[in-house]
């Protein structure tokens, strides 16, 4: 039997609750489509933290790359341990030490779930550059607690950074609508996006059938909102697309529905799977986390180890719960705990 090794961090707040919601689902595709996913939990948190001084233990990246598939709930605390030292600590490094650039991110509706806009025909695709650009960590601060201290965060985008997550984007766009999107802001940023930009218009030579428009970020942050199905695949770098994916999931009813695959394609590394959103200390231990985010990451996870036909069945599960709105949390006008959710999702796919 086909058998994956799933390496699972819960992490913090409702990352646990949502973590365990999705694997329920998983194991249940998993019967169903004849493979089998075999799962190790690592305690990896802000709690880790406390007790132990680190995020995740020394040897963490190299006991994670033997695995075929990296679940993560959400990292962050910050109540007790700085954001600056928690994602420093886990999820940042892993994108980068994977070199996972591709940060995918769908964002559309399901059916029955009302999103805030008129307009509700979208369907989008960000691909978020995830290893470099203004989240280098390059830079520090000097003078520090004076009253000329200077903070210095230096963006960095290296051609081989930029060119390889548009071409992604590039070819995505031709196995979809064939319009592509690409974001900066070089009317301000004279460097690094005029750059961008250039690389851009190379690809769009190379890649002729794929009309490609570029957009600065502002402009095309406010067209999510006004006309989001005018957009197709929309490919920006990694703060611009860190803020354009919170749009994204608010657009497709809230941050409990937005899915992100963080992958390097053909790099024979784990991919990471997540939510888009984070701990949700507001909510976190009361079972009123919406699981669909994690669930749908759980779907893209298992679509990208080459098992399509169980991801699309959690797909269509999440879409039979969404459609027949009885089983909804909170955040989706329903009374039912995250838990309810999630085995209504694996109950629909047994059904299906
Ligand atoms: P957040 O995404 O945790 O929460 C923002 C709002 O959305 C909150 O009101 C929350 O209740 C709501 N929300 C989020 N997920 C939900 C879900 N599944 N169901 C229903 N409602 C949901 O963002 P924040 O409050 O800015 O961050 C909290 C912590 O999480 C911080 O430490 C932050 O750095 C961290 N964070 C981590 C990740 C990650 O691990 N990938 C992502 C974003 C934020
Ligand atoms: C996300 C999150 C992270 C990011 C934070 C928690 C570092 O917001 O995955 O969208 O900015 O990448
Ligand atoms: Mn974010």
């Amino acid at each position: 039997m086909r058998q994956y090794r799933i390496a699972l961090i819960p992490g913090d707040g409702i990352g646990t609750e949502v973590v365990d919601a999705a694997w329920q689902v998983l194991a249940a595709a998993a019967a169903r489509h004849g493979f089998a996913l075999a799962a190790e939990a690592f305690p990896w948190s802000c709690a880790h933290y406390l007790a132990h001084g680190r995020m995740m233990d020394a040897d963490g990246l190299e006991r994670l790359s033997a695995f075929d598939a990296i679940l993560l709930g959400a990292v962050g605390w910050p109540a007790t341990v700085p954001d600056s030292v928690s994602l420093h600590g886990l999820l940042l490094p892993i994108r980068k030490a994977f070199d996972l650039y591709v940060n995918a991110r769908p964002h559309r509706l399901l059916p029955g779930v009302r999103g805030p806009l008129r307009a509700e025909d979208f369907d989008l695709l960000v691909i978020r550059e995830n290893t470099e650009g203004e989240y280098s960590g390059a830079g520090g601060r000097v003078h520090v607690g004076t009253p000329h201290e200077v903070a210095v965060e230096t963006s960095i985008f290296t051609r081989r950074g930029v060119e390889r997550v548009l071409r992604h984007g590039f070819e995505q766009a031709r196995r979809r609508s064939g319009r592509l999107a690409s974001v900066t802001k070089s009317n301000a940023q004279k460097h690094t996006m005029v750059f961008w930009d250039e690389v851009t218009e190379q690809l769009a030579a190379e890649y002729a059938d794929v009309q490609c428009t570029r957009y600065h970020v502002d402009a095309i942050a406010a067209r999510l909102i006004t006309h989001p199905a005018s957009l197709d695949v929309v490919v920006a770098s990694n703060l611009f697309g860190d803020i354009l994916t919170d749009i994204g999931a608010a657009i497709q009813g809230g941050l409990g529905f937005a899915a992100s695959a963080n992958v390097n394609p053909g790099g024979g590394v784990p991919g990471m799977f997540e939510p888009v959103h984070g701990s949700a200390p507001d909510i976190a231990g009361r079972g009123l986390a919406n699981p669909l985010a994690t669930i749908w990451a759980g779907a893209l996870m298992l679509e990208h180890l080459g098992e399509a036909a169980a991801g699309a069945a959690i797909i269509a599960a999440m879409e039979a719960v969404t459609g027949a709105g009885r089983v909804a949390t909170p955040d989706m006008g329903g009374r039912a705990s995250t838990a309810e959710v999630a085995a209504a999702v694996a109950a629909a796919l047994a059904d299906g």
